[in-house]
């Protein structure tokens, strides 16, 4: 792919930038570009292509890998990042910005020519596409790791219907990575970038959260946090309940709708803000969405109860109703802290630990993968907790280690053991 020569620079430095930030991966670098475990396969990584993940990419190529990467999102490819990996030995990528969806299949394609033994997948994206268009390049596929919750759930529904013929590691549901990723990185990231397309006020705010998962705790805690009344709308009676204990007004979003001056979704879900809630909406309501897919604001209903729509500002997209009222939707309601004009996608640290994630799960699976069948199975628990130990080490805390007496009292369950 072709750019100018200070996109290029520009590329360059993103990726300087970050991996000074990425202390894991200067640890992960450290341990295995000697020992080279991937030397001799082909790794492809499909994700959001700035320079974080230019980083880990870079990670896997000095530890021998063959890397083949490409987007998981048309909007949220940078492209002098691209340029700048794309000059490194063993990386090769096939990644634009807003492609259109045919041109985006293609890239995947190509990416996928190159046969890959492993994928590293967001939203299994990548294996998704493999298994519609390209299935017979499973066999080759000894693995995958998938990233993020939707992924997880597409994966677990190929496995139902027999699809699935590799293992898959759901590096989503680790510790380290939902615990800190969902929680902080989409939290902190969607609501700075919300802050910066829109250039408004949170502070006085009501802002409608739609689910309280672990991206929705995240968002509605620090939005909270910076002065906004915050309305939690869920599905599930456990997580409500949950938004309640922890002080914030839940109810549906039928009863929010006409009460929010600002909407975020985070529910992994569809047509989550839909028609007869646009109906019942303030005029000047903002709307942007933090779930993987621009499917949980309905754009379609929003554009049947439209006379007109203009881009009001970069990145924000103004819908006037039928009877003068308008609604402004943020990046078309793609990944707001991804696709928005002045998007970096989450804070560095985090995907630092995200990524190394995924680094130590696919080479826990490089040397696993014999043992395990097809199917979806959780990180092992050492994978996630050497990756903590990894992070600690970096931030120089140091923590207590389990004495002789406590490992047993833990382990014990008689009466006279507990008492010894
Ligand atoms: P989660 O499963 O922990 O939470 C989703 C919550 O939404 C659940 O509590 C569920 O009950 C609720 N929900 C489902 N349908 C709903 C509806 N119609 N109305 C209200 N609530 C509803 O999932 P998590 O980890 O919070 O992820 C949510 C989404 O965010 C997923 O699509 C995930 O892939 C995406 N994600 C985005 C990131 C980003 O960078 N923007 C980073 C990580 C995840």
């Amino acid at each position: 792919m072709r750019t100018n020569g200070s996109d290029l620079e520009l590329g360059r430095k993103k990726l300087d930038w970050a991996r000074n930030h990425m202390p894991i991966h200067a640890r992960l670098r450290e341990l295995y570009a000697e020992k080279k475990p991937f030397q001799g396969l082909t790794v492809a990584v499909c994700s959001h292509l700035e320079a974080k993940t230019g980083v880990l990419i870079e990670t896997l190529a000095a530890a021998g890998a063959h890397v083949v990467f490409t987007g998981s999102e048309p909007m949220s490819t940078q492209d002098d990042v691209v340029a700048a990996l794309n000059e490194q030995p063993n990386i090769t990528g096939y990644a634009k910005r807003g492609v259109s969806d045919e041109e985006f299949e293609a890239l995947q394609l190509k990416a996928l020519e190159h046969e890959p033994q492993l994928i590293i997948d967001d939203a299994a994206e990548l294996t998704a596409r493999m298994y519609a268009k390209r299935p017979e390049l499973a066999e080759k596929v000894i693995g995958m790791c998938e990233q993020t919750t939707t992924g997880v759930h597409r994966l677990e529904a190929m496995q139902k219907q027999g699809i699935l013929k590799f293992p898959a590691y759901a590096v989503n549901d680790t510790p380290m990575k939902h615990l800190f990723d969902n929680v902080h990185g989409t939290g902190e990231s969607s609501i700075a970038n919300f802050m910066v397309v829109t250039n408004l006020l949170i502070a006085g705010k009501r802002v409608v959260v739609a689910g309280f998962g672990y991206c929705g705790r995240g968002l509605a805690r620090k939005l909270r946090s910076l002065g906004a009344k915050v309305i939690v709308t869920e599905v599930d009676p456990r997580k409500a309940l949950q938004a309640h204990m922890e002080g914030f007004e839940v109810m549906s979003m039928e009863k929010a709708a006409p009460l929010g001056d600002f909407f975020l979704t985070a529910t992994g879900n569809r047509d989550v803000i839909r028609k007869e809630h646009f109906e019942r909406m303030k005029d000047g309501a903002v709307l942007a969405n933090s779930g993987h897919f621009n499917v949980e604001i309905s754009l379609k209903d929003l554009e049947e109860l439209a006379r007109s729509k203009r881009e009001v500002r970069p990145g924000i997209t103004e819908y006037t109703l039928v009877d003068g009222r308008r609604i402004n939707v943020v990046a078309e309601g793609r990944l707001v802290n991804l696709t928005a004009p002045t998007s970096m996608g989450h804070p560095v640290e985090v995907m630092d630990q995200t990524f190394a994630m995924q680094f130590m799960a696919a080479l826990h699976l490089l040397e696993h993968h014999k043992e395990l069948k097809p199917g979806v199975y959780p990180v092992p628990d050492e994978v996630d907790r050497r990756v903590a130990e990894i992070k600690l080490e970096t931030l120089g805390i140091e923590i207590d280690s389990l004495i002789e007496s406590q490992k047993r009292y833990l382990e014990a369950w008689k009466y006279e053991d507990i008492k010894f």
